[in-house]
């Protein structure tokens, strides 16, 4: 199965210039899911992951079905003021401006090996925010994966040394 054609251009969203990747396709199709899923996950063979992050929002599809796959906690990272318990943060660089993301402080056990998930690796800007709250309890970042990767916005230029695993390439 080519999963390249679950994926849908969109031109000019959210804003005029850019090239928008659609996971809604891949969303609708059981088969296509479990093809990803599978691709995902057979790259964490014998990992022994404990818990799974999902990046909020469009991290968290598959970021429970892997968590479910691979029998692992799933811990959402979520936007300021989401969470309702004690939480760390760690914030980004945006285009303009700055965002946050936020993660539960006993979500994590220190040794915890944990697996983050995304949908897209673009800029890095999130998904090295994610790495620093995982780190920050203490957890080992076994791998970061996503549905795909923009490799020409080099971003994982800035999780350098970390394992990183796209199941498709831009
Ligand atoms: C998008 C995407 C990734 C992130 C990648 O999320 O889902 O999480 O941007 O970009 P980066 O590598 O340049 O940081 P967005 O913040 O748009 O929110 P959403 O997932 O809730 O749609
Ligand atoms: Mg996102």
């Amino acid at each position: 199965m080519d999963l390249k054609q679950y994926f849908r251009d969109i031109q000019d969203f959210p804003k005029e210039g850019i090239l928008f990747k659609d996971i809604t396709p891949l969303l609708l199709s059981p088969e296509a899911r479990e093809e990803m899923l599978e691709t995902l996950v057979t790259t964490l063979k014998d990992k022994k992951i404990d818990k799974v992050v999902g990046v909020e929002s469009r991290g968290f599809f598959f970021g429970i079905l892997l968590a479910q796959k691979l029998n692992a906690g799933f811990i959402p990272v979520r936007k300021p003021k989401k969470l309702p318990y004690e939480t760390i943060s760690a914030s980004y660089e945006l285009e303009y401006g700055q965002d946050t993301l936020e993660m539960h402080i006993d979500a994590i056990q220190k040794g915890d090996k944990v697996l983050i998930h995304d949908d897209v690796l673009a800029t890095g800007g999130t998904i090295k925010a994610v790495c620093e709250l995982v780190e920050k309890l203490g957890g080992e970042i076994v791998q970061c994966n996503f549905l795909m990767e923009l490799s020409f916005l080099t971003g994982r230029e800035k999780i350098k040394g970390k394992e990183i695993f796209a199941a498709i390439t831009y």
